[in-house]
């Protein structure tokens, strides 16, 4: 175990960011992804934000740089070349300043934007530049990317959720005939270990949705609605949810009041369409808009409901006895998939680790319902997984292995501004 003093382990921390800052954007890990990503960015606000809040602001608007017309905030923004990355630019093929992927990621950019005009005492003039951008982005989800108004959101490539190798995809991707091979393409390999990272299967599916993408040339509702992988992400759709909820705070106090209006709406209507996505033991799941099956497994997404405010107490009882149930089987929570699942894999990528980003927003929805004890437990376990370890990309559940890329600007952000803050009082505020 390391002897870091708590004062050193905030200090590394500050340090991770203020390593992975390439000016005015961050990038997750410089060698594993050395671009800007979009949740990762949303997440790494919050870490700035408890020692430079102007910085953390900045992360949010050059994230919002690389938006679309139509309203889309991409996965990653290409801002400046680097190597040791695949699919770079070239491979999406979109030809746009700033460069970027043409897929997006789970909103959650307007959740921090709360937390940030929260910590800006009064000051507004960065949250209204940024609301209609922010607005523009949920539009895009609510109407390009469900354009018959179902209250479910699709999203068309595992990595959109980026929960991009779990087992929610198998069933969905397995309809995927490969097109493409791009294994020898591949640089992940040359930074991870191969047991922690997706197989070549996968990348030449998930390469292969790029092709079609490209083949309608990136138009975003023909993208919805033919793409051969169409999934609800249990994730995204409640992300996506609470971030609505956030951006209505917004509108409400700035004034918007059109906004408003659309905000409760979809709302309301994503509220009545989750109840599609529980299984019959009560658990949620997500939900392959194709086949219209739910995926089989239990992954650490079935707790974001809790995150969207829409799980109803019986629910959240449900999951506080799952809770205690997987835990006493991994050893540290939550584990990405269920670990008595056949499909439970302690390393690889989104099958089993433990993820700090995760573990907060679960935390946070766990409060949500007064489960106050489970909240403490996950930031305990969260806290101890860095003190063992340092500030790896994810975690194995059953010993606290760092797997992935180290020095993670997530994982450093989430101590920071949650997990080893001295009491979850200090933690730098509510979700
Ligand atoms: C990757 O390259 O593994 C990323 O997660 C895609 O966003």
């Amino acid at each position: 175990m390391s002897t870091t003093s708590p004062t050193d382990r905030d200090d590394a921390a500050r340090a991770v960011l203020r390593r992975n800052d390439r000016g005015g954007f961050t990038v997750p890990n410089g060698r594993v992804y050395p671009f800007q990503w979009n949740w990762d960015s949303a997440f790494v606000a919050l870490g700035f934000a408890t020692f430079d809040l102007d910085r953390a602001w900045r992360e949010l608007e050059t994230l919002f740089e690389g938006q679309w017309e139509d309203g889309m905030v991409p996965h990653i923004v290409f801002r400046a070349p680097a190597e040791g990355y695949y699919p770079g630019p070239e491979a999406w093929g979109i030809q746009r300043q700033p460069l970027t992927s043409g897929i997006s990621q789970p909103p959650v950019a307007a959740t921090a934007a709360r937390v940030l005009h929260d910590l800006s005492a009064g000051d507004a003039a960065r949250i209204r530049a940024l609301f209609p951008k922010l607005f523009a982005s949920h539009r895009w989800w609510h109407e390009i990317r469900d354009p018959d108004g179902t209250g479910l959101v699709t999203m068309v490539h595992p990595w959109e959720s980026g929960r991009d190798n779990s087992p929610d995809w198998d069933e969905p991707l397995s309809h995927v005939v490969p097109s493409v091979d791009v294994a020898h393409l591949r640089k992940d390999l040359g930074h991870v270990d191969a047991t922690q990272r997706p197989t070549h299967d996968f990348y030449n599916r998930v390469m292969t949705l790029v092709e079609e993408a490209k083949a309608l040339a990136w138009d975003g509702v023909s993208v919805a609605r033919t793409l051969s992988f169409r999934v609800c992400d249990l994730g995204i759709q409640s992300i996506l949810l609470r971030a609505d909820r956030d951006l209505l705070k917004l509108a409400v106090e700035l004034g918007f009041s059109t906004e408003a209006t659309a905000l409760r709406d979809w709302i309301a209507r994503s509220e009545t369409a989750m109840q599609r996505l529980k299984g019959a033991d009560g658990l949620y799941r997500s939900l392959d808009l194709r086949s219209g099956r739910l995926s089989e497994a239990v992954t650490c997404a079935a707790f974001l409901p809790l995150y969207a405010r829409t799980a109803s107490r019986e629910d959240a009882l449900a999951l506080k006895e799952y809770l205690a149930a997987t835990r006493a089987v991994a050893g540290f929570s939550v584990a990405s998939t269920d670990p008595r699942d056949r499909r439970f894999d302690a390393t690889r990528y989104w099958r089993g680790p433990v993820w700090l980003m995760m573990n907060r927003m679960i935390a946070d929805g766990l409060s949500g319902y007064g489960l106050t004890e489970e909240a403490a437990t996950l930031r305990q376990d969260s806290g101890e997984l860095v003190r063992r370890n340092g500030f790896w990309e994810y975690f194995d559940p059953r010993n606290g292995a760092g797997c992935g890329g180290p020095d993670f600007s997530w994982t450093a952000a989430m101590w920071l501004s949650w997990s080893g803050s001295p009491s979850a009082a200090q933690a730098l505020t509510a979700l």
